[in-house]
Parts: structure tokens; C-alpha cells; sequence
């Protein structure tokens, strides 16, 4: 039997090149030779956009990417998180099982708590309870349907290890498997992606380069990319450079190699540099382009799509929730 695959992505704007990178990009490979349940993570993007049609739109941008670079609805699982209320029910049972501690020591919110210290506020000031609590929905998110991996980036690898953690105590409490211990999957080779300015490419430092961008629009964002003020005549260092660092994971290994010889040798301008990476980057994601824009524009195709994958998805949250009662007893 085949393992299994499972990870999230939040609906929290426009995806970019630091999720397809870190994230879709290796989960859609692993594809081949798992079982792959991957989802729209919409109540977790809930802490911070609370604007209904933001919010719908934000889910048919994520949907529509994961379609359009190659997940296969028919194999696997792929929904949307609130259309499977099991999970709910799973994230409040397991948050009885899982230390405040915990949730006091999860990297999002004790971020926050240091910014607001920082700023002389309240440690509390603009933190919801969605945003503590938040590990244990995703705790629900991946013990629900037994994952075996999940492949995130660096920044997911505390929640996961959560997950283990709680999967741990609960089959040890009740003294049987009822949950799969899972183990995060993060990629060093895309562990941080560079934006723009050279930072981790997030929606957060507004440095990010979508996805999905017409030619000319990409071509004006590459611009953006920060060099330094070497002229075309001096050799440049490829390693040091963010243009060169995307290439590179876009690139095969000879495309590479020349290109880092020609940094090396002087008399290329970050003009050039950047028209190489807008090549690879048309060449490795123009035919997903269209297939993007085209669901955009065909929402409903969109919507018949999670219609299904919410009825397979629920047989499975249905029959881990009989199980999960039988446990506790509460039925
Ligand atoms: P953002 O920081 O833009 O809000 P998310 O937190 O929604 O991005 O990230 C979604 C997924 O993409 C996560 O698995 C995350 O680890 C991965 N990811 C996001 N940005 C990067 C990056 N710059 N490098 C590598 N992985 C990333
Ligand atoms: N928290 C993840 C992020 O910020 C998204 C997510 C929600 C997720 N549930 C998950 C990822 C379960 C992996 C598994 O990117």
C-alpha cells in the first residue's frame, strides 16, 4: 500500500514563487509515488483575512493554481478544509490532548507576542484565538486522514512536529493506533526562497513574484530583483545573487553551468541575467498559465471540482471520526 502525502495551503492572496518552490512543487512530485491528499487551508487563513470576497477569491487562486501546474482531482484527495466539518470536531478533541505550552511556544504567535514587546503594546494586542490555537487545526488537518509526510517549508516544521507529538500521547493514552504518526518533508534545496529584496520571499514583505504572471508584467517584476551596482563588464558572483539563486532552481544543470560561467567571466549585465531567469520561468510555467487564467475565468469548473473531492474527502473524515468517538467515548 502506498503512503501517504498530505499538506495545506492558506488562501491568503496570490501564490507566488516561494510556495510553488517550497511548497507545490515538491508535493506534486511526491505525487508519483504517494497517495497525495493536499487541501485548501481556508479556516486557517481566516486569522488574518477577514473579508468575504477577499477571501473567496483568494480560495479560487490557490485552487486554480494547484490545478494548474498538474494535481489530479481523480487521484488522491484535494478539498477545501471548511468543507470537511470532521476537522473541526477532530481539532477541538485533540486540543484536549495537547499541552497550552505548546501553543504558548508555536513560532506564529510567539512572533507576535515578541513584535508587540517590542513595540511597547499589550503581548496580546491583535492576537485571536484563531492565531494561538492554529497548530491545533492543523494538528486535525494532517491526523485526520493519516498522513505519513508532510512536505511543508522550514517554517511548518514545528507545527508538524506538533502533530507528532499529539499522535504520540493520544495512541499511547487510549493504548491503540488510532493515529498515523506523521513526519514533516522539507526540501533543503528550497528551504527559503528569496524575494525581490533578497528576504524570504512572503505576502508579508510584499517581495514576492507571483506564480502567475503575463509576460510583460513578469518582465517588469524581474526588474525589481535587487543587484548590486556592479557594472556588465565586471565578473559577477553568481552565488550571491538572487537572480542567479531562482534561476537556479528553475534551470537544469547545464543551463546552470553556463550561466554561472558566464557571471564569471564579465561583460553580462543584470538586464541579461534577469531575461534568462523570465526564459526558464516561461518555459517551465507558460503552459500552466493558461490553464490558470482559463479555471479564473470558469470558476464553476472550480467549484464541481471541490464539490467532488469534498464527497471522497468525507468518507474518509467520516469513518476516522467513528473511530475517534468509539475512542473517547462519546458515542
Ligand atoms: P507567505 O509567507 O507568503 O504568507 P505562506 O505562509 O502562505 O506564505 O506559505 C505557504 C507554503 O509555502 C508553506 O509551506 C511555506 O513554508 C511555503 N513557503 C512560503 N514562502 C516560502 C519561501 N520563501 N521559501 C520556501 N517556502 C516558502
Ligand atoms: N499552516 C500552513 C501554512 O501556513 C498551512 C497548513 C494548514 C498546512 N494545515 C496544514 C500545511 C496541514 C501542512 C499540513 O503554510
Amino acid at each position: 500500500m502506498k503512503k501517504t502525502s498530505l499538506t495545506g495551503i492558506k488562501p491568503t492572496g496570490t501564490p507566488h514563487l516561494g510556495n510553488y518552490l517550497g511548497a507545490i512543487r515538491p508535493a506534486l512530485e511526491l505525487s508519483k509515488n504517494y497517495d497525495t491528499v493536499y487541501f485548501i487551508a481556508d479556516y486557517h487563513a481566516l486569522t488574518t483575512v477577514q473579508n468575504g470576497a477577499q477571501m473567496r477569491e483568494n480560495i479560487y487562486k490557490v485552487a486554480a493554481t494547484w490545478l494548474a501546474l498538474g494535481l489530479n482531482p481523480e487521484e488522491g484527495l484535494f478539498y477545501k478544509q471548511s468543507d470537511i466539518p470532521e476537522i473541526f470536531e477532530l481539532s477541538w478533541a485533540l486540543s484536549c490532548f495537547t499541552p497550552k505550552g505548546f501553543m504558548n511556544r508555536a513560532h506564529a504567535y510567539k512572533d507576535k507576542v515578541a513584535k508587540n514587546m517590542a513595540n511597547g503594546e499589550d503581548p496580546d494586542a491583535n492576537v485571536n484565538m484563531g492565531l494561538y490555537g492554529y497548530p491545533c487545526l492543523m494538528n486535525a488537518d494532517i491526523l485526520m486522514f493519516k498522513a505519513d509526510i508532510v512536505p511543508v517549508g522550514k517554517d511548518q516544521k514545528q507545527h508538524v512536529e506538533f502533530a507528532r507529538d499529539i499522535a504520540i500521547r493520544f495512541n499511547k493514552h487510549f493504548g491503540k493506533e488510532v493515529f498515523t504518526v506523521p513526519e514533516p518533508v522539507i526540501q533543503e534545496s528550497t528551504d527559503v526562497i528569496p524575494g525581490l529584496d533578497g528576504r524570504k520571499m512572503s505576502k508579508s514583505y510584499d517581495n514576492i513574484i507571483d506564480i502567475f504572471l503575463e509576460s510583460k508584467a513578469l518582465k517588469k517584476k524581474l526588474g525589481k530583483i535587487v543587484t548590486n551596482s556592479q557594472g556588465i563588464e565586471e565578473p559577477k558572483d553568481p552565488d550571491s545573487c538572487n537572480v542567479f539563486k531562482l534561476y537556479k532552481l528553475f534551470a537544469t544543470p547545464e543551463q546552470t553551468d553556463a550561466l554561472a560561467a558566464r557571471y564569471r567571466a564579465g561583460g553580462m549585465g543584470w538586464g541579461h541575467a534577469k531575461a534568462e531567469l523570465q526564459n526558464v520561468l516561461e518555459e517551465q510555467l507558460g503552459p500552466a498559465r493558461e490553464k490558470y487564467f482559463h479555471l479564473l475565468n470558469h470558476t464553476e469548473e472550480i467549484d464541481k471540482i471541490l464539490a467532488y473531492g469534498k464527497e471522497k474527502a468525507r468518507i474518509r473524515s467520516k469513518e476516522m471520526m467513528d473511530i475517534v468517538r468509539e475512542t473517547l467515548g462519546t458515542f
